[in-house]
């Protein structure tokens, strides 16, 4: 681990022109640069960069972030590799800091290391047996270059082996070398005879296919029979052990990686050989799940490269109807899902093969039908034109709807979906909801929890009168839409304080005689004031992590200027991707448009002080109101439910009342904010 204070050296030496520069030409453009952005296809000069934020932005494609981002896009590399090039770069010496283990931590290192050492020792064996041995080119690689049509450049690159057919030739070897048998078990390269306790060969046999981890670095190994006679399945894999944990593995991760990231989509497919013969026709973004269902740890893997996924189906797969249960996990994930079906009796190892290059890419391209076409197509198969059976088809459509959380998206599908089968939107729309009412209500218990009433008194925080559901940690991103209207107001909350949170501004108070007086106030005081004061947080996380942070750079830093660069280039991915559209944004808060109709200077938040006042004010109220709404709502239904008393009731209709006061009252602010503005 590089440490904190070499990383701060390296960030503060680091020119953000100086370093894109180096790939990118830059023309000046007043106090920042321009150039073509190597991010999209870019015709004109797009990405800007500002030195004084010490950022890049493209403002076509969106692409930003500090120096540190744009090598680990550029070159496609580490976060500590981007540090290592940079102080490679300006001449700072890295200090790496040992991270202090407990003794148990260490041994666990040690354990993994030592059977990282054991599998990197295995794959050379076998890949030696493989290349060098007479019974290794007789049989495996006459299997994989004759019979199954793999260049050797491609075996290499797969790093592909043979384990010979004899009993113990490995094990003998690798305890003769020194490796623990004991070792050579927990990785399932041997097994013990029960009968004699010796050592005999796993893999005996077969060719071996790796399987890398992230790194490169051998953690299991597939191994293949090559005659259909020989009995046994037909793969035999490594066991779970410390190294290798099935459910984090996509086969072909390691070789993938770069292409995935450069084409913003994987290919994902069933098997070792699938994976090979694609890549070897040059469809490089693809990964297999090794004959099983995703897991959570698979898409994570996924999630960490893009957002998108294309599933290629065997045209004659009887399975394709239970694997589309794991779709519904992929969309929940986020992920945007197409699938492609092969033709009939056809894999995608077989497919790649029987095609030139050109022919695989354009079949893939051509025949990538979203989530609601394949489903409707496969599973219509079955129905013909049976009524029972294709509405029981839309209703599995439906359900596959129900998982994606894009709101927009959904309609999209719903629609497309209802010009599929004839039907009504509206009608679908009803089946939506409820298939979205069963998923919200299957995985947690989220309902209200009824805590004790308790009597409210005037003025109490706002965030207390809330029931608890709404507390922001305990809501479970998933069941948040994204389109969550309070969203956009927190949103432009963080932009006014982000953009303009040490400028001062008026704020009309009361003094101890109840006179009405102004103060002058910073934007960033006066929001943390007003939530201070109402006990109120941001509902969406992300934003509330943001203003935890700013609370604690505001003290750190005395100008504006200098708290930018810190977000705009802070060390959090999450906040800096916030934080970075704000400070580049380019469309002033009131149209320019406007002011040349006029011909007149609009007031705006950076030059007018009360536009300012008014913009910050509004934007509180209205997020105070809304929350009011949001409590209100969750009142409502708390009041419709049957096992309620008398005075529970009573309680909850008194709360209400309370809240229409208070919203009555912010009501009142807000059009004075409202009307005093034009
Ligand atoms: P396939 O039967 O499609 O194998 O199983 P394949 O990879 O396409 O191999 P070829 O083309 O017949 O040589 C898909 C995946 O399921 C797992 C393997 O990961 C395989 O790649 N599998 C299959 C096993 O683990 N064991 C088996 O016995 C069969
Ligand atoms: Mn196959």
């Amino acid at each position: 681990m590089i440490t904190q204070k070499c990383i701060d050296e390296i960030k503060m030496a680091a020119r953000i022109e100086d370093v894109v520069s180096d790939f990118v030409p830059l023309k000046r453009a007043g106090a920042s640069y321009k150039g073509v952005c190597p991010f999209h296809d870019d015709h004109s000069p797009s990405m800007h960069i500002t030195p004084k934020l010490g950022i890049y932005h493209c403002f076509v494609c969106g692409a930003h972030g500090d120096s540190i981002k744009f090598l680990m896009e550029y070159q496609k590399i580490s976060y500590p590799e981007a540090l290592r090039y940079l102080a490679g770069k300006y001449n700072i010496a890295i200090e790496e800091e040992k991270k202090e283990l407990t003794a148990e931590q260490e041994a666990a290192k040690n354990e993994r290391e030592a059977l990282l050492n054991v599998n990197a020792y295995a794959e050379k064996f076998f890949t030696n047996q493989l290349f060098e041995s007479e019974e290794g080119r007789n049989i495996g690689l006459t299997y994989l270059r004759d019979k199954r049509g793999f260049k050797e450049e491609t075996i290499r690159k797969f790093r592909l082996g043979y384990c010979p057919d004899t009993w113990d030739t490995f094990s003998k070897k690798a305890v003769a070398d020194g490796y623990k048998p004991d070792d050579l078990l927990t990785l399932g390269l041997c097994r013990k005879s029960e009968k004699t306790g010796n050592l005999f060969d796993f893999y005996k046999g077969r060719v071996i296919f790796p399987i890398l981890n992230a790194f490169g670095s051998a953690i299991g190994f597939g191994g293949r029979v090559m005659s259909q006679e020989a009995k046994g399945p037909k793969y035999y894999n490594s066991p779970e052990n410390p190294i290798y944990h099935k459910s984090d593995v996509l086969y072909g991760f390691y070789f993938a990686r770069r292409a995935i990231r450069e084409r913003d989509n994987v290919y994902l497919v069933e098997g070792y050989t699938d994976v090979i013969s694609m890549s070897e026709a040059g469809v490089e973004n693809v990964v297999a799940s090794s004959g099983t269902a995703l897991t959570d740890g698979q898409i994570k893997l996924i999630k960490s490269q893009t957002n998108n996924i294309t599933v290629l189906y065997d045209g004659d797969n009887a399975g394709i109807k239970a694997s589309l249960r794991g779709i519904n996990m992929l969309l929940a994930a986020g992920l945007n899902v197409k699938a492609v079906l092969l033709p009939d009796g056809e894999d995608p190892d077989s497919f790649a093969k029987g095609h030139r290059d050109s022919e695989l890419k354009d079949y893939l391209e051509q025949n990538a039908v979203n989530i609601i076409q394949f489903e409707a197509k496969t599973l219509m198969q079955g129905a013909g034109n049976d009524p029972l059976k294709r509405a029981e088809v839309v209703n599995t459509i439906i359900e596959t709807v129900a998982e994606v959380n894009d709101e927009v998206l959904r309609a999209f599908y719903v629609r497309e979906c209802a010009e599929l089968f004839q039907l009504s939107e509206e009608s679908l729309q009803v089946n939506l909801k409820r298939a979205l009412w069963k998923r919200m209500n299957t995985p947690s218990p989220s309902r209200v929890t009824n805590s004790p009433q308790q009597p409210v008194q005037q003025g109490q925080p706002m965030q207390q009168q809330l029931p608890n559901v709404v507390k922001p940690e305990e809501v479970p991103q998933t069941q948040q839409p994204p389109t969550d209207p309070l969203y956009d107001l927190e949103y432009n909350i963080i932009r006014l304080i982000l953009k303009y949170g040490f400028f001062e501004t008026n704020v009309r108070d009361v003094d101890a005689d109840g006179q009405e007086v102004i103060r002058r106030m910073r934007v960033d005081q006066y929001v943390f004031n007003e939530f201070h004061a109402e006990e109120i947080s941001f509902t969406n996380p992300l934003y509330q992590r943001f203003y935890q942070e700013y609370a604690r750079l505001a003290q750190q830093f005395d100008s504006q200027d200098d708290l930018c660069k810190a977000f705009a280039q802070h060390d959090e991915e999450a906040l800096q991707a916030l934080a970075i559209p704000i400070l580049t944004e380019q469309t002033p808060d009131c149209s320019p448009a406007w002011e040349q109709r006029f011909d007149m200077d609009t007031p705006r938040p950076d030059t007018d002080i009360e536009c300012l006042n008014q913009e910050i004010a509004g934007c509180v109220n209205l997020f105070k109101m809304r929350l009011i709404d949001k409590c209100k709502e969750l009142l409502i239904k708390e009041l419709e439910s049957e096992d309620l008393t008398e005075q529970e009731q009573r309680d909850i209709m008194m709360r209400i009342g309370e809240l229409n006061e208070r919203a009555k009252e912010l009501g009142n602010l807000q059009r004075i904010v409202i009307s005093s503005q034009y």
